[in-house]
């Protein structure tokens, strides 16, 4: 498997592997070049034994200042050819591979987080963001509208208040006011944004892989059904999950706590 890459770079461990954006001295933009790069790191990841939780943060001061102004934007203007190749590998990755990724993603924000690299922090089950990263819905600002699919992830995540107040007016916000209006899940002071976003991780390595990808799967879905189709719907996801778990998890902690007196599951993270 192919780990090194011009524009980012893969870092794997022990079933925790980072996927970080290496273009510091730009502030992390998403060039072409990135988004191939991480169209083909996500596509191998997904199938890699050793990936068990993936998370994504920018090296340096930033997670990603958006679309490359030059690159992206500029430089394919009268290149149709690599304009609609990059494109589709930037929705491509941003969304379809991220979001359908078969193990718990991370969206660690580190920093700078500007327009179209909203779309990868929301497509990630879990976002953490440092509370000194500064946020913005930028696009307003350059004559543009928060395109590919910026708008409608932001209005998933975010209420139509803060999503149109923010969009239309352009304004930055740091992590804190993020994590208050639910952009992500919450913020810490940088200096503890690795050790909290690991903790995570880990404690998502160490559950039953089956139930959560399965769990991941029935809470993204049923956003779209009416409760009569969630209700069906679940209970086969239900079924699938039981029949498919190789480690019989349900059975197993059924005994554990039932028979053996050795599972307390709902009380485990109060002894951390
Ligand atoms: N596209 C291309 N280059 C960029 C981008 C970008 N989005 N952001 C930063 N850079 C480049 C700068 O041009 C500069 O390059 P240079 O050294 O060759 O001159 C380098 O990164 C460093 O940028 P500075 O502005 O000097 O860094 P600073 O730390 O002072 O500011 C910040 C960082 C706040 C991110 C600033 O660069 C900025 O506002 N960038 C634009 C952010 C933005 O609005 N992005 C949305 C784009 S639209 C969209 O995504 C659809």
């Amino acid at each position: 498997m192919k780990l090194t890459y011009d524009t980012i770079r893969v870092e794997k461990d022990n079933g925790v592997t980072w996927v970080i954006f290496n273009r510091p001295e730009k502030r992390n933009a998403m060039s072409p070049q990135l988004h191939f790069d991480m169209d083909d790191a996500l596509g191998e990841l997904a199938g890699d034994d050793e990936t068990k939780v993936l998370i994504i943060t920018g090296a340096g001061v930033s997670f990603s200042a958006g679309q490359d102004l030059k690159t992206y934007f500029r430089e394919t203007a009268n290149n149709p050819e690599l304009r609609q190749k990059s494109q589709e590998a930037s929705n491509r990755w941003r969304w379809r591979r991220l979001s359908q990724f078969p193990k718990p993603t991370i969206a660690m924000i580190n920093g700078y987080c500007f327009g179209g690299a909203f779309t990868q922090v929301c497509a990630c089950d879990i976002a953490i963001a440092a509370d000194e990263a500064t946020f913005g819905l930028s696009e307003v600002n350059w004559g543009v509208i928060p395109g590919g699919i910026v708008s409608w992830n932001v209005t998933e995540v975010m209420s139509y208040r803060d999503a149109i107040f923010y969009a239309m007016t352009g304004l930055p916000f740091d992590g804190k006011k993020a994590a208050e209006i639910k952009l992500v899940n919450y913020s810490v002071p940088l200096e503890k944004l690795r050790e909290e976003t690991l903790k995570i991780a880990n404690l998502l390595r160490d559950k039953n892989p089956a139930a959560l990808r399965a769990t991941r799967e029935a809470v993204r879905t049923v956003r779209g059904m009416t409760h009569d189709q969630a209700q069906q719907y679940l209970a086969a996801k239900l079924t699938e999950l039981v029949a498919k778990d190789k480690d019989k998890g349900m059975q197993k902690g059924l005994s554990q706590f039932l028979d053996d007196k050795s599972y307390r599951p709902g009380f485990e993270s109060l002894k951390n």
